[in-house]
């Protein structure tokens, strides 16, 4: 495993990188695909004749099969490339809550989602004059499923929920939850954005209708997404943007559009990150997804009884099946001054609402300190933790 940015030195520090769940870092056979894709292949797809254009559409087109045999869809043209999972969720938020939603509809929500899985929704509604419903969870970060099963009325059209929660690591029953939503005959979007990096994704086994998760979180460059949507319910969707190649013909009178997964993929594409983002998952396949969980699992075990051991620490998300991500507070202290505090010591964490500000409303926090993990965490990034934590702790408390 190289991975050459965790060489880095912060203030004098090893960097201890702990912010996986922001975004992961780069193994070197990424950044050696993005690098030689513009050294050697940059061109426009879909739209040149020439010899650089038919190799970078040829490279283009085999990372959509490549993503469907990931999540195992059932066809590659189920894959729809975007920017990332907000940009896929608002294509699913715009297009579904046009043709789908109108007055008085409800769109059901967890409370424990990222403003990426509420905001495009509550836009969806304002437009149509629809409501959100909310899925409350427990202390410990549990979705309650029996409030869930009450909050389905005639006027339900879609269910949004996320796989894994960034800021509780809780992984969600998202099978059940599906299952529960087409007893009622309505649609769900999983935001996997948190998941696709630490476990094996099945979107048939799961039986989501739409799917959705960024590259950058999963070892691939920034700038490259993917929707998976069912194809029945992407046929009825109208497009998202309007521009190049998604469409079939255009003149001043009337535009008839193209195929999936084209008919969502208007402009020129990040193509270099799509192929990077195919690196990616040659690198997780290579490592064995399984072997990633499992070795996050042991890192989570390990860190929850350090930070647990240390007096004045308080861990929020302690459902029993979670992710590697830790969200914690150090006594009172702000958990600013505790991410400054160990970034001096080169330790890097997020700290803040995670862009899940209800979350933090249901505690009565501001913020948290989160650390979360990835394939190349070792115990010993885990350690120096810990020992940063003890040390700080008379500063703060
Ligand atoms: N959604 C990312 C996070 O949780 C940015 O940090």
């Amino acid at each position: 495993m190289d991975f050459p940015i965790l060489n880095t030195t912060a203030y004098g520090h090893p960097l201890v990188y702990l912010d996986n769940a922001a975004t992961t870092q780069k193994p070197r056979q990424v950044i050696d695909t993005l690098t030689n894709y513009y050294l050697t292949l940059n061109s426009n797809i879909h739209r040149g004749a020439h010899y650089l254009a038919e190799q970078a559409t040829e490279q283009y087109e085999a990372v959509r099969p490549q993503v469907c045999q990931f999540v195992n869809a059932r066809q590659s043209c189920e894959i729809v490339f975007t920017r990332g999972t907000t940009e896929s969720i608002n294509l699913v938020a715009s297009s579904f809550g046009q043709r789908f939603l109108g007055q008085g509809d409800e769109v059901i929500v967890s409370g424990m989602e990222h403003h990426s899985n509420i905001v495009p929704w509550q836009l969806a509604c304002e437009r149509a004059g629809a409501s959100l419903r909310v899925i409350p969870f427990s202390d410990e970060g549990v979705l309650d499923l029996e409030a869930y099963r009450q909050l389905f009325t005639p006027h339900t059209r879609i269910v949004a929920c996320n796989h894994v929660s960034n800021t509780l690591g809780t992984v969600n029953p998202v099978k059940q939850i599906t299952e529960i939503a087409h007893l009622h005959g309505v649609p769900v979007l999983i935001d996997g954005a948190q998941a696709v990096a630490h476990m094996a994704v099945d979107v048939q086994e799961i039986g989501c209708d739409f799917y959705c998760f960024s590259g950058h979180k999963m070892y691939a460059p920034m700038g490259v997404g993917v929707m998976y949507g069912r194809e029945e319910i992407l046929n009825q969707l109208p497009p998202y943007q309007g521009g190049g190649e998604m469409i079939k013909t255009v003149t001043f009178e009337r535009t008839t559009y193209n195929e999936l997964p084209f008919r969502f993929e208007a402009g020129t594409p990040s193509v270099g990150d799509v192929l990077g983002l195919g690196a990616a998952i040659d690198f997780m396949q290579q490592q064995g997804i399984e072997n990633i969980g499992k070795h996050e699992e042991e890192l989570l075990e390990y860190a929850t009884q350090r930070l647990s051991a240390i007096p004045g620490i308080r861990i929020y998300g302690t459902a029993p099946h979670k992710v590697g991500v830790i969200s914690f507070l150090l006594g009172g202290a702000h958990p600013y001054d505790v991410g400054t505090l160990l970034d001096k010591l080169g330790i890097a964490v997020r700290t803040g609402h995670h862009c899940t500000q209800p979350i933090m409303d249901r505690y009565g926090i501001p913020g948290t300190v989160r650390a979360s993990f990835a394939c190349y965490t070792r115990t010993s990034d885990i350690d120096a933790l810990a020992d940063a934590l003890v040390r700080i702790a008379p500063m703060l408390l």
